[in-house]
């Protein structure tokens, strides 16, 4: 199952599609150089050995994780793979309705439209494919293209951490939101 779509300026198509274990090295390049970025995740160590982007690909699989990539044709791998959003199982046995998101856009490739392909794409998976129900995120209060991208897909806001994060000399907020899926996917 894949769906393609165009990048929202130039027009070009990318796929968006499940993961391959091929597409393990381009997925973690992308996590790192968001942590180096330093002000959308609250994480500071990037991951770098090949055992633990191995375990986390093995553990996806195992579990049955929703995990799917945004491929541009026009690159080669790693960097062929320029976005990724997951859809993880929550630790709780009473909460396995209840998927967890979390999502990255290579900077370079931001603002198209990408974003919101592998959100739709990964939470309509999620139910198909593993009964899920519920979806539930969190983001720094501070990052104004995610919040306007979640609420705009329906997301709800149901709650704020004050300080919860402390990075860059500062206390950061963290927004709690959630998606009951058959509002979204009628
Ligand atoms: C957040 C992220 C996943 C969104 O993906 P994306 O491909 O950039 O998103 P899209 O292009 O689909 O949509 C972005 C929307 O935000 C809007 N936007 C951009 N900058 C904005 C800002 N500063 N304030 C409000 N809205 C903004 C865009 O106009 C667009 O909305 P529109 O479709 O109504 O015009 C991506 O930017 C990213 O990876 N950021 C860094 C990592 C991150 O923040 N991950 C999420 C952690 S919770």
């Amino acid at each position: 199952m894949e769906r393609r779509t165009r990048l929202e300026d130039t027009n070009e198509e990318i796929i968006i599609r499940h993961i391959k274990k091929s597409d393990v090295d381009g997925i973690w390049n992308n996590f790192n150089e968001v942590v180096e970025e330093g002000i959308y995740l609250p994480i500071f160590i990037p991951v770098l050995t090949d055992h633990e982007k191995r375990s986390w690909y093995d553990h996806v699989k195992k579990e049955h994780e929703t995990c799917v990539v945004a491929e541009y044709p026009g690159l080669k791998k790693p960097h062929d793979i320029i976005g990724q959003c997951e859809i993880s199982n929550s630790e709780w046995d009473a909460a396995s309705h209840v998927g967890i998101l979390g999502i990255i856009v290579r900077k370079e490739f931001r603002n198209k439209g990408v974003g919101r392909a592998l959100i739709d794409f990964a939470i309509r998976e999620a139910k198909r494919i593993n009964n899920k129900k519920k979806i539930i995120l969190s983001c720094f209060s501070s990052n104004k293209r995610a919040l306007h991208l979640y609420k705009k897909m329906g997301f709800k806001k149901v709650g704020v951490r004050k300080k919860q994060f402390y990075l860059n000399t500062s206390y950061h907020d963290e927004v709690l939101m959630e998606l009951w899926i058959d509002d979204y996917v009628k």
